[in-house]
């Protein structure tokens, strides 16, 4: 199926802000990290993989890096810029080149205890995951012009908590290593905050609008501080290697570059319940499976195949791919969390 044909079911699928089954979580305790997830709208989960699973995915990823034969040396700092990297999103996110579908990230995605944290969130076994990307952020790059890009990515139509986004991290993440930044408690106020007409900061690495990423919505500067004079905190998550972090969409939230000696490694990891999903974007989400085409943040709905072309110096990336370095295994998990088989 050509590029075109999946892009025109996906603006077809584009069909409503509203879910069948939205679940109301506000009379659940139990006594684990959800109890803090539903209060602040987000929580970290320790020792999810070992570090020995964790220092593995390290390693993948910076053999990824170096499939590209762009002349990457981990070991070499000089090497730590945009000529000898594959094209990247804010100095370290990788959603082209068919990464989003390398083995590693469907490892990683599959691991039966990140499973089993969504498993309890959402309170179904029947879920389905986004194909997402992964982060390898190089400390200290000079050759980039990077500003803090606070954002949600729920579209402020959507009411209720209808998408919870997470990362596994592999490297130890302290407070000088970059990461994700939360805007704690934001979450509960996304309708407060929504109630009044808001523009979106008109940021300079924003997608451009006719890419239609409906689930994105740039904050303003002043905007934190309406969130901060209501209770929420700016906190940076720190993380050691095999934690995971989960947040709900309507998070305000981004990622800092690092700024100490570590690398940044880390996979996006999304899931939400099969049942969210229509048939049309179950279609959508198998034919993005077979293309190795990746998707938003959302496992269920907005499945928009992320077919850019990646662009180097205005030109399409030399290093231009359409299929991952290594084919994911087909295992029975990656093919129920694809929403390709059934459960
Ligand atoms: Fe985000």
């Amino acid at each position: 199926m050509s590029t075109t044909t999946i892009q025109e079911i996906a603006e077809a699928t584009q069909e409503s802000y509203t879910i069948k089954d939205l679940v109301d979580f506000s009379d659940r305790h139990y006594g684990d990290w959800r109890d803090e997830f539903h209060k602040n709208g987000c929580a970290v989960i320790k020792n999810v993989i070992s570090p020995e699973k964790a220092k593995y995915y390290c390693d993948k990823q910076v053999q990824w890096l170096k499939n590209f034969e762009l002349g990457f040396d981990e070991n070499d700092e000089s090497t730590w810029t945009a000529e000898h990297l594959p094209v990247s999103f804010k100095g370290g996110m990788y959603f082209a080149y068919g990464s989003t579908h390398e083995k590693m990230a469907w490892e990683a995605r599959s691991e039966p205890a990140v499973i089993d944290i969504f498993e309890k969130l959402w309170e179904t076994k029947e879920l389905l995951c986004s194909f997402d990307g992964l982060n390898i952020s190089l400390p200290r790059r000079k050759d980039l012009n990077w500003s803090p890009w606070p954002h949600c990515d729920q579209n402020p139509n959507r009411k209720g908590m209808q998408a919870v986004q997470g990362l596994l991290n592999f490297a130890p993440n302290g407070p000088k290593d970059g990461g994700l930044m939360l805007m704690k408690g934001s979450a509960k106020l996304f309708d407060e905050f929504f109630a009044q007409k808001r523009d979106a900061y008109d940021h300079e690495d924003a997608p451009p609008p006719e890419l239609k990423y409906m689930d994105l919505f740039l904050f303003h500067q002043k905007d934190l501080k309406w969130f901060e004079e209501r209770g929420c905190e700016l906190v940076k998550i720190n993380m050691e290697p095999g934690d995971f972090v989960l947040w709900d969409s309507r998070t305000m939230h981004y990622a800092c570059l690092p700024e100490g000696d570590q690398i940044r490694h880390v996979q996006y990891v999304c899931m939400t319940p099969k049942r969210f999903a229509t048939d049309k974007a179950l279609e959508l989400k198998k034919q993005c499976f077979e293309n190795y085409m990746g998707t938003t943040h959302w496992p269920h709905c907005n499945i928009r195949p992320a077919a850019e072309k990646p662009l180097r110096n205005g030109e399409v990336c030399p290093k231009y791919r359409t299929e991952p370095f290594e084919k994911p295994e087909l295992t029975d998990s990656v093919l129920k969390l694809a929403g390709v088989k059934a459960y």
